[in-house]
């Protein structure tokens, strides 16, 4: 199927988007509203989370926003009423954070997904639900590429809630014929992430560093493979999901499909920023117990079922992304606070 043919889809189609405001639910309505669907976007925009209006800036006439967190049931309900197609993204996104604050994770990545999965049930049309849920589920990692199949040994709170969450939407769509499908989504990176912190995304943080004329620091001999994908294939992902007419509660990896060597990344960005130094460090405790090992996506399973792929290589993506902030620098990082550095 081709892209043109997934957005004609969804012209006219209402659609929620919790979490949209963020990186990667701005990038998706952006796109449904080219598309022509009716977009309401429901977000909390919490303080260090990744919510940003000027996200939206470009479609802010053409949706409706809703300022409202998914831990009220009663603000979900009616965010959901009408809806034919939930983009659910709302999340607390920092795994270092969730095994720091465990009871917020559980609160936003548990809790408040009972919330927009019962409110589905009781809105009068059941929505098609896509759910971000993310490569932390499968922990540390035994062999690569990774499959659907493979164990799940969490290292995060994040990662066990998000487990847990793909499975509260299964169970609605199980118990209740609510149609669902969740996305384990690898290593995003692109515009519109939040630069506040380095606690989301290394390439990001690596574009900042490398903007503000700091060296890259790269723990060990950063020869663990990860894999880096485009914000845009991932939204796309998303709009292929919905699209598609798996609807069983099916768990799916969305990746590059490709591993790249994370000093290999760090040279990317010093490349493409002259004067940009890579240096080398000892690993710090805390982020050696999360460390998941090389992990590469296999994403044999969506492209069967959906016809998605990706579509945009590291460099070119890299180049785009510090495009972006060359030119929206002072609205993605308003706090100068160094902020303990990691390597998701
Ligand atoms: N960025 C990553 O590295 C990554 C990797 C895998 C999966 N994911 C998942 O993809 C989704 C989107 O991530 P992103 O990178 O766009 O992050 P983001 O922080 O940019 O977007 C998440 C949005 O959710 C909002 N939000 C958080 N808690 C909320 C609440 N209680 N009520 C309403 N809104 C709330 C935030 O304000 C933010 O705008 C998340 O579910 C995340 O867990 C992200």
């Amino acid at each position: 199927m081709t892209p043109e043919a997934v957005l004609s889809w969804f012209r006219g189609k209402r659609v929620l988007i919790t979490g949209g405001a963020g990186m990667l639910g701005s990038t998706i309505a952006l796109k449904l509203v080219e598309a022509g669907a009716r977009v309401k976007v429901l977000d909390a925009m919490l303080a260090t989370y990744g919510g940003n209006l000027f996200n939206l800036e470009p479609v802010r006439d053409q949706i409706q926003f809703l300022q409202a967190d998914l831990r009220s049931p009663e603000a979900v309900l009616s965010a959901v009423e009408g809806a034919e197609v939930v983009f659910n993204l709302a999340a607390q996104v920092s795994y270092i954070d969730s095994n720091r604050d465990l009871i917020t994770d559980l609160d936003i990545n548990c809790k408040a997904q009972i919330n927009l999965l019962e409110a589905a049930q009781k809105a009068g049309a059941r929505p098609k639900i896509v759910f971000a849920s993310s490569r932390f589920v499968y922990g540390k990692i035994e062999y690569n590429p990774v499959d659907e199949k493979h164990p799940f040994n969490c290292l995060s709170i994040y990662g066990i809630h998000k487990l847990v969450a793909e499975k509260y939407h299964k169970f609605f769509t199980l118990q209740h014929g609510i149609p669902t499908v969740s996305l384990r989504i690898a290593n995003p990176y692109g515009p519109r992430q939040q630069m506040k912190h380095s606690k989301y995304g290394i390439v990001n943080w690596f574009i900042r560093s490398a903007l503000e004329g700091k060296p890259l620091t790269v723990y060990g001999e950063g020869l663990q493979a990860r894999d880096y994908v485009y914000v845009e294939d991932v939204a796309w992902a998303f709009l292929y999901a919905a699209w598609s007419d798996r609807t069983g509660g099916e768990c799916y990896n969305v990746g590059s499909g490709t591993g790249t060597p994370f000093q290999e990344m760090a040279h990317r960005v010093a490349e493409l920023v002259p004067g940009t130094r890579v240096i080398h460090t000892e690993w710090n405790l805390e982020n050696q117990l999360v460390e998941t090992g090389n992990y590469v996506t296999d994403i044999s399973k969506i492209r069967r079922d959906t016809g998605w792929g990706p579509h945009v290589s590291i460099g070119e993506g890299v180049a785009r992304t510090l495009d972006f902030y060359r030119r929206n620098r002072e609205l993605y990082w308003k706090s100068d606070s160094p902020l303990a550095e990691v390597q998701p």
